[in-house]
């Protein structure tokens, strides 16, 4: 039996996760990006990251992104920050909301951020504090919630500890990321069979990377469970630079087309949002890694 939900909401992850592991592209071509996305009917964009610009480089230009966006009425433009530097950071150029981001392995927390998972927790009590003096919601992500590229399988009990601790933190919602894609639609049910014990189902968020082919399977999987939360990217751009060769995010094209045949509203204009991935793409000389992308730019060109 499934339990689809009526709406699905979309984070649109394409101008943080899908470019912070593309080559450097101009703050011009990201606000262009954002600026056509806003146009979809997305209602939340993750438009940036204040991380260490030695890091990744490629999120260097950040404030100057957030300064020259065109924020549309309803659309909500967040911004990743690992502490509270980044916070304030982002503060400073009005982002509308922040994620803070831990992982479920030990491996792949030293590695992206430096830190042991407690340390990383203790890390985002002075951000939590501040949010709420501010009035700013906070996202949590949670990493390798099925395996790590340097520790192996994550169990779901761990997935589910460390993400009640996030929530617990005071996070409105908790994204949960298959950082590397190798999760498959059986091991996505039990991880969130072991998430939902602990979480609100309409507070859980899913977190795809399609390395092995497998993201669009699994966010129908989460859709069967009743969630209705999906982070996408648009034209499946990026990765994550500290997960060596996960390729990129569901592509929020494909999600909106699976939405579209399930009868689910999502809000957004699947042209409008394939448009947008048409033109980052060319941009940085790579083909839109979404199938429903490349049938529409194929059908497109017959209609010529
Ligand atoms: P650190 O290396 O542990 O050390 O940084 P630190 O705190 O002592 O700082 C070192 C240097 O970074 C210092 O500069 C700080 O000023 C600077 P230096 O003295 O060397 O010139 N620094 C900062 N600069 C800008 N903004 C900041 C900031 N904080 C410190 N906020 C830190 C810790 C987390 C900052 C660092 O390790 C880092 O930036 N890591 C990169 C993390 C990252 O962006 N990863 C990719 C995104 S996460 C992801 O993609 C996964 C996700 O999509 C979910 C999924 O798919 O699973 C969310
Ligand atoms: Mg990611």
């Amino acid at each position: 039996m499934s339990d689809y939900p009526s709406r699905v909401y979309i984070a649109e992850m394409g101008a943080r996760d899908g470019l912070q592991n593309e080559p450097l592209v101009g703050t011009q071509a990201k606000i262009s990006l954002i600026n056509a996305l806003s146009q979809s009917g997305l209602t939340h964009i993750e438009a940036g990251a204040f991380v260490s610009p030695k890091r990744v480089p490629q999120m260097a230009d950040s404030a100057r992104v957030f300064q020259h966006i065109e924020r549309k009425t309803g659309v909500t433009y967040s911004a990743l920050t690992p502490n509270i530097q980044g916070y304030n950071d982002a503060m400073a150029v009005n982002a509308e909301q922040v994620s803070i981001f831990t992982s479920a392995s030990e491996g792949f927390c030293q590695s992206n951020i430096h830190c042991s998972i407690s340390e990383s927790l203790e890390r985002f009590i002075p951000v939590m504090e501040q949010a709420k003096l501010d009035g700013i919601k906070v996202r949590g992500y949670l990493s390798c919630v099925i395996d790590c590229p340097y520790d192996g399988a994550t169990s779901p009990q761990q997935v589910a500890h460390i993400a009640k601790k996030l929530f617990d933190l005071g996070c409105y919602e908790i994204s949960l990321g298959d950082t590397i894609g190798t999760g498959t639609p059986i091991r996505i049910g039990r991880m969130l069979d072991a998430v939902l014990n602990v979480i609100p189902r309409h507070q859980v968020a899913v977190h795809f990377h399609n390395t092995w082919g497998q993201a669009l399977v699994n966010v129908h999987q989460a859709l069967t469970m009743g969630i209705s939360t999906v982070d996408s990217s648009v034209a499946g751009l990026g990765g994550c630079p500290y997960a060596p060769g996960a390729s990129g995010n569901v592509a929020t094209e494909d999600v909106l087309y699976l939405c579209q045949g399930l009868g689910i509203e999502t809000g957004v204009d699947l042209e409008v949002v394939t448009k947008a991935g048409w033109d980052i793409c060319r941009e940085i000389n790579k083909a839109p890694q979404s199938n429903v992308s490349l049938a529409l730019s194929a059908q497109t060109k017959k209609s010529r």
